[in-house]
C-alpha cells in the first residue's frame, strides 16, 4: 500500500463547527494569542487560560466529525494513512483515523505546569473531568495545565512527523493557512516522487517551487474529489 500523509489544520474541522484561527471571524479575532497561547500568558493569568481551553474542550461534546474526517478514515482501507495535524480536537480519531500525530497537543489531555512536555505526566481526561479548575493538581503537585503546545514552546512531535513525511508517496495539505512553523516547513521534506495536493476553499500562499495540485473546495467536498483522483 502507498503511504498517504496528511497535514491538516483548523479548516479540516470548520465544517464540524469549530472556528478556524485566522479566517474572518476566527478565534484570534476574539482572543489574543499572547494571552491564551503562550507560556507567558499562562504564567500571567493561568485561570483565564484554563477557562479558554475548558470552553474549547467542552465544545468537543457538541461537534461531530465531518465527511472529510470520515473519508480520511475510510482511506485506510486503501493506503497507509498518517494524519499529521495541527488541530487539538479529537475529530480525526472520531472520524476513524488510527494514526494521528498531534503536533500542537490535544484538548482532551492535561499535563504538568512545571514539566509540561514530560510524557509521564500527560493524562487523558474522562468527560466528567473536562472542566479543569484552579487547584486541580498534576502528579508532581503543580497545577494541571492544558496539554497544548503554545507559541514559543518546542514541538516535540516534529521529528516523528518528519520521518513520516519523508516516506510519503502522496502528501495532502488540508485546511491550514501554512502560517505556523515548524508545521508548514514539513512540505520541504516531501520526497520528489510524491504528488502534493492542497484542499482549501481560499487561496493559500505556499512557500515552495514544487507543483501543487490545488482543490479549491472545503474539506468534505475536497476529500470527495481527492478520493476520485486517487481512484478509490
Ligand atoms: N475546509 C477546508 N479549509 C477551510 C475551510 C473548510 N471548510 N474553511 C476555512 N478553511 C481554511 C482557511 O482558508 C485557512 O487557509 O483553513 C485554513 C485555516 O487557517 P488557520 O486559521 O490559520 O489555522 P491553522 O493553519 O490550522 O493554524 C495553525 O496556528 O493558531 C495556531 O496552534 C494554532 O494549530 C494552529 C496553528
Amino acid at each position: 500500500m502507498k503511504n498517504l500523509v496528511i497535514l491538516s489544520g483548523a479548516g479540516m474541522s470548520a465544517e464540524s463547527g469549530i472556528k478556524t484561527f485566522r479566517d474572518t471571524g476566527g478565534l484570534w479575532e476574539d482572543y489574543s494569542i499572547e494571552e491564551v497561547a503562550t507560556p507567558e500568558g499562562y504564567a500571567k493569568n493561568p485561570e483565564l487560560v484554563i477557562r479558554f481551553y475548558n470552553e474549547r474542550r467542552k465544545q468537543l461534546k457538541d461537534v461531530e466529525p465531518n465527511v472529510g474526517h470520515k473519508i480520511l478514515g475510510e482511506l485506510e482501507q486503501h493506503f497507509n494513512v498518517t494524519v499529521i495535524t495541527q488541530n487539538v480536537d479529537n475529530l480525526h480519531e472520531r472520524g476513524g483515523s488510527k494514526n494521528v500525530i498531534h503536533l500542537h497537543g490535544e484538548l482532551i489531555k492535561v499535563c504538568s505546569s512545571r514539566d509540561p512536555q514530560n510524557p509521564k505526566l500527560v493524562r487523558e481526561l474522562s468527560e466528567d473531568e473536562y472542566d479543569v479548575k484552579m487547584g486541580d493538581l498534576s502528579e508532581d503537585g503543580s497545577q494541571l495545565r492544558p496539554f497544548i503546545v503554545w507559541f514559543g514552546e518546542p514541538v516535540p512531535k516534529i521529528e516523528e512527523a518528519l520521518d513520516i513525511v519523508r516516506s510519503a508517496d502522496i502528501f495532502v495539505i488540508i485546511g491550514t493557512s501554512m502560517n505556523v512553523y515548524p508545521a508548514a516547513g514539513l512540505l520541504n521534506y516531501v520526497p520528489a516522487r510524491a504528488e502534493i495536493y492542497l484542499i482549501d476553499p481560499h487561496p493559500v500562499t505556499v512557500n515552495t517551487n514544487r507543483t501543487i495540485h490545488v482543490i479549491a473546495k472545503g474539506a468534505s467536498e475536497g476529500m470527495e474529489e481527492l478520493k476520485k483522483i486517487l481512484g478509490v
